[in-house]
């Protein structure tokens, strides 16, 4: 992959500093021009530690400078998310009230509409869109493993061993995600679509990214996932009846259809036994495990608003 196409001041001035690896420029780098500016700039800052680029130098994931301003983006980015969330339940029961916290939750369905009514070019988009997380599917969560105890790591594995295939190189949720794109006549290379998606996918991407290299963060990390989890299953089954309606390929309806199942196995072992592990533990830990969760479902209901919004006009 290559570095993308800039979208503002700092990520042009960032990407360019990249490219030349001359980054002691970045001491005065400018303020972003807007949100999709900062939130660009942070993606790619986030991908040096997961795949790179092919213009840019490996040496550089660790360059104080570069560093410098990610941290100073992630903060407020941080700020941002915390700022957006509201009123959270009270310690008590765990696995019932935040249950109870998901199915209460009430956002735009974009599930719904791609069921019963999105055409084939919008279900293009959205699988374009959704190509930038589901092509690297589970690897935020991999970052929080080593910073958790025992009992809690061994619960994620679990949970992660199915997301990466349980040890067939065909099966990672991301092979499936990749194989249905190619059968769509759609790209599968890693980050093919960045240029197009709207600053929604990126904050949901750097999200996960920020509460999973982030190790006082690793409760909204694992936060995060249970709600993804929990609001995967019935939107998947949606979501492939969708795509069955409007003819789409086998290899794309089957990544929906194995989530349908999955994912129905999968919040209960994020929110029983992941989640509630790790606050039996560290009941300190409550508030983040919450806000990892709404901002999973505020950030996907903000995506959905979005994209409903422009495919009606
Ligand atoms: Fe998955
Ligand atoms: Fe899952």
């Amino acid at each position: 992959m290559l570095t993308p196409r800039s979208r503002g001041p700092l990520s042009e001035a960032v990407f360019q500093a990249l490219r030349s690896r001359d980054t002691a420029q970045l001491a005065d780098a400018p303020e972003p021009g807007d949100p999709a500016d900062a939130q660009l700039t942070l993606w790619v800052m986030y991908e040096l530690h997961h795949r790179g680029f092919e213009d840019v130098d490996d040496e550089l994931e660790w360059d104080p400078d570069v560093i410098n301003v990610r941290r100073r983006l992630e903060t407020a980015f941080e700020q941002t998310l915390r700022d957006r969330t509201p009123e959270l339940p009270e310690p008590g029961a765990f696995a019932e009230t935040f249950f109870d916290f998901v199915a209460k939750h009430d956002g735009p369905s974009l599930s719904a509409f791609l069921h019963r009514s999105a055409t084939a070019e919008h279900v293009h988009e959205f699988l374009r869109h959704k190509s930038i997380y589901h092509l690297k599917e589970s690897d935020h969560t991999t970052w929080v493993v080593p910073r958790l105890s025992d009992p809690v790591k061994a619960a994620v594995m679990e949970l992660q061993y199915d997301e990466y295939g349980a040890g067939n190189p065909n099966r990672l949720h991301a092979t499936l995600f990749a194989r249905g794109l190619e059968a769509s006549g759609l790209a599968s290379a890693y980050g093919t679509y960045i240029d197009e998606v709207p600053v929604e996918v990126l904050e949901q991407n750097n999200a996960m990214s920020l509460f999973g290299l982030n190790r006082r963060l690793r409760a909204a990390s694992l936060g995060f996932l249970a709600a993804f989890e929990a609001t995967s299953s019935v939107p998947s089954r949606r979501i492939a009846q969708g795509l069955d309606r409007l003819n789409f390929p086998a290899e794309m309806i089957e990544y929906y259809t194995e989530h349908v199942e999955a994912d129905a196995v999968h919040e209960q072992l994020a929110i029983r036994t992941i989640c509630g592990l790790l606050l039996d533990e560290e009941p300190e830990l409550h508030e983040d495990v919450y806000f990892g969760a709404w901002t999973s479902m505020d950030l996907e209901d903000r995506y959905a608003e979005r994209m409903l919004g422009e495919w009606a006009a």
